[in-house]
């Protein structure tokens, strides 16, 4: 068998090398427009970071894992598609700011059913609006051949950071297709590329529009988790209760479960913020809303955590950061990545940066991303890799991403070359703020009371 995935990203490129991993009987082509990624994912230098990926591409590059620019070639031979493009929030025209840009999806199906001469399934990996699926059905039945295109949809569930355990061992594999009978043959050939190493039971086959909106429920849950905790934080703040106590006491309850819960600066990544967008505009297209207001406050929230948290360090550095330096501990979204896209340290640093405080930004692995995300105000911002280096000098430090290693910083080191009082805002709450009081810092995390020595 042959399988093609057309877009080599965060979800493409970890996906398919660990189907190809675990399928070495399937010859898998991983195809992209961007040749640059393309040869990064033929070199060692990999065009992402996740812990574990490396081992799983070089295990199965070469034998039956393929990365190429060839996006004809690899379509024509292929009897699985797998489409991977990105689907962006639109930033133009009807729904701009909250539809899907469907764009590069269309693109790809045009292109599928140019170079097709045999009959090919077709499975939907990018997260799209519910009844993408039609659209594309239309798209690939427009031609004037005999050949037959199966649609299917099989979003992903993998978490940046933990992709490779995410697909070694998912909690569910989800797929929808037509109940005719040819929608229920592709469903099967795709349901034996998974069982090669999913159990059974774990692979879940529903209808179309079930898997489509599923994908986007899932995430609008799981940000709403972190907003519902971020709502709660500011509410201990404003009454000395502690979010992580109260965090740890609601989660013990087997309904609620302890997962998603740590209040911080907010969630970033490529995926919540567009997706709940995604189901806002859905649910207003179908004249829902209330639905449509219920999931938008899950975003604002979200966005108000993050000026809280800069409307904290003003105030608390006595209403004023113009001309302090600032050391920013992290800009990916979550540890463990280097992607930067709708980190909440984006808008962090322009607020920083719009009351001229002195801004430093250090990060193991996406020091180049900010670069480009901050492309406008570089004049006003310098990149460290060292830490150390970063805090010195510095009047506050932030930390915007819970990366192990700023958790094990040697915080004395860092007390000693800053400028007092000295001020740390921990915004993942990912530190040990008694400790560090009693180095002498200012401590603030994020649903807490301040320790402060002022
Ligand atoms: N990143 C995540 O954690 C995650 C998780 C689950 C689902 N998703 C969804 O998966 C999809 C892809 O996300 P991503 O993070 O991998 O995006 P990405 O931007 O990292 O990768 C998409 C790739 O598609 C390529 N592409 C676009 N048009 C193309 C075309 N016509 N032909 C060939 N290649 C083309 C782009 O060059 C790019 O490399 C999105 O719909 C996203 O919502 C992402």
């Amino acid at each position: 068998m042959k399988l093609t995935c057309i877009g080599a990203g965060y979800v493409g490129g970890p996906t398919m090398a660990m189907i190809a991993k675990k399928c070495p009987d399937i010859t898998v082509t991983v195809v992209d427009i961007n040749a640059e990624r393309i040869a990064a994912w033929q070199s060692d230098l990999l065009p992402i970071y996740e812990p574990g990926l490396k081992e799983v591409v070089e295990e199965a590059r070469g034998r039956n894992l393929f990365f190429s620019t060839d996006v004809d070639t690899a379509i024509a031979e292929a009897d699985i598609i797998f489409v991977c493009v990105n689907t962006p929030t639109k930033t133009f025209g009807h729904g701009a700011g909250k539809a899907s840009d469907l764009q590069y999806l269309e693109k790809t199906a045009r292109q599928i059913l140019a170079n097709s001469t045999s009959d090919k399934i077709i499975v939907e990996k990018s997260t799209l609006p519910v009844r993408t699926a039609a659209a594309m059905q239309r798209i690939l039945d427009s031609g004037t051949s005999n050949i037959h295109f199966d649609v299917l949809s099989n979003p992903e569930f993998l978490a940046e950071g933990t992709a490779i355990a995410d697909l070694e061992a998912p909690d569910r594999v989800l797929i929808g297709g037509h109940e005719t009978e040819r929608g229920q043959k592709a469903m099967e050939a795709l349901v034996n590329v998974y069982a090669h190493w999913v159990p059974r039971e774990n692979i879940l086959t529903t209808n179309v529009w079930s898997s489509e909106l599923s994908k986007l429920a899932a995430n609008a849950f799981l940000a709403q988790r972190v907003s519902s905790i971020n709502s709660i934080s500011a509410l201990c703040e404003a009454t000395e209760a502690d979010v992580t106590e109260v965090a740890r006491a609601i989660g013990k309850d087997s309904r609620i479960g302890p997962k998603f819960l740590n209040a911080s600066v907010g969630f970033g990544g490529s995926c919540f913020k567009k997706d709940i967008l995604n189901l806002v505009y859905l649910c207003e297209t179908y004249g829902l809303t209330q639905p449509a207001a219920y999931w938008q406050q899950v975003v604002n929230m979200n966005d108000y955590q993050q000026e809280r948290f800069v409307g904290t360090m003003i105030k608390e550095m006595f209403n004023t950061i113009a001309g302090k330096r600032i050391a920013l501990c992290g800009f990916a979204f979550k540890a463990d990545t280097g992607d930067t896209r709708e980190s909440p340290a984006i808008s962090i640093v322009r607020q920083l940066v719009a009351e001229r405080a002195d801004v430093v930004i250090t990060d193991p692995k996406a020091l180049n991303n900010a670069k480009t995300d901050l492309s406008d105000i570089l004049d006003y911002v310098t990149f460290e890799e060292d830490p150390y280096k970063a805090i010195d000098g510095a009047h506050a430090v932030g930390v915007l991403t819970d990366w192990e290693c700023y958790k094990t910083l040697d915080y004395k080191k860092a007390f000693d070359s800053m400028t007092k009082p000295a001020f740390i805002f921990d915004g993942r709450n990912c530190l040990d703020h008694q400790a560090l009081y009693e180095l002498g810092f200012n401590v603030y995390g994020v649903g807490k009371s301040p320790l402060s020595h002022i």
